[in-house]
């Protein structure tokens, strides 16, 4: 079964006003274990697809499935809890709560999902291990540089144990070190996890790592690449 389809979605911002069109009839298939990117010049439409895959905005037309539930099925209560479970979000500007430490901010999704403590708290130590932070745990987001604050949000990403990790523009905020080290983490762990990476950018030093490139112009898939590992 795929992680993610989508079925001819579109999607037109302000309808009844000034219509804006985002996306037109995408059909996309995404497999456990791809490390795609998706790219395409600004105002293509990345970020309105990659909001509607994970549950965050509808489509006006088509259906988004994720590991076989459609979302468009969900109830809206329905939709936050499956997001929850299911999909772990990486987004451009980090997005950690300021006040909590690295720790907290990891160990704050297992909270909500309801799992005890002692838990939480392991798996959020190994996974901040896994990113490289092992020695940063305590500090907060306004203590870390963006590269580590990124690996933070990847941490928190996975602490879900989501189908797939999405990210938005995540390298857009590093210099190029950083952005380097970020991909070096993401590859690993799309390699040892086999854990899916789908995420948009428009840096061609990330976009040379990925598997697949999707490229979207006008809210249409104009290519689809897969290149050899
Ligand atoms: N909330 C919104 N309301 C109206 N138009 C929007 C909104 N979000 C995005 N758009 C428009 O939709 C199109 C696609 O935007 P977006 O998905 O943000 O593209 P990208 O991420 O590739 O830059 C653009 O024309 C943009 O101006
Ligand atoms: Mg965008």
């Amino acid at each position: 079964m795929a992680v993610i389809e989508t079925y001819g979605i579109s999607k037109i911002y302000n309808p009844g006003k000034v219509p804006v069109p985002a996306l037109n009839g995408v059909n996309l298939t995404i497999e456990k274990g791809e490390f795609t990117a998706i790219v395409g010049p600004s105002g293509s439409g990345k970020t309105t697809l990659l909001n509607i895959i994970g549950g965050l905005d509808k489509p006006t037309g088509g259906k988004a499935v994720i590991q076989g539930t459609e979302l468009g099925g969900l109830s809206d209560r329905e939709l936050v809890d499956f997001r929850l479970h299911h999909i772990g979000f990486v987004f451009q500007s980090y997005n950690l709560i300021p006040v909590l430490t690295a720790i907290e901010n990891v160990s704050f999704v297992m909270q909500m999902q309801g799992r005890p403590a002692k838990e939480y708290h392991q798996k959020s130590m190994a996974l901040l291990k896994e990113v490289g932070l092992e020695d940063k745990i305590h500090k907060r987001p306004s203590e870390l540089s963006g590269g580590q604050q990124q690996r933070v949000a990847v941490a928190r990403a996975l602490a879900s144990k989501p189908d797939f990790v999405l990210a938005d523009e995540p390298t857009a905020n590093l210099d190029s070190v950083s952005t380097a080290d970020l991909l070096d983490m993401m590859l690993e762990l799309n390699k040892i996890e086999d854990m899916t990476f789908v995420f948009s950018t428009h840096d061609q030093r990330v976009i040379e790592r990925a598997r697949r490139v999707v490229t979207l112009v006008d809210g249409k898939i104009d290519k689809d690449e897969i290149r050899a590992a």
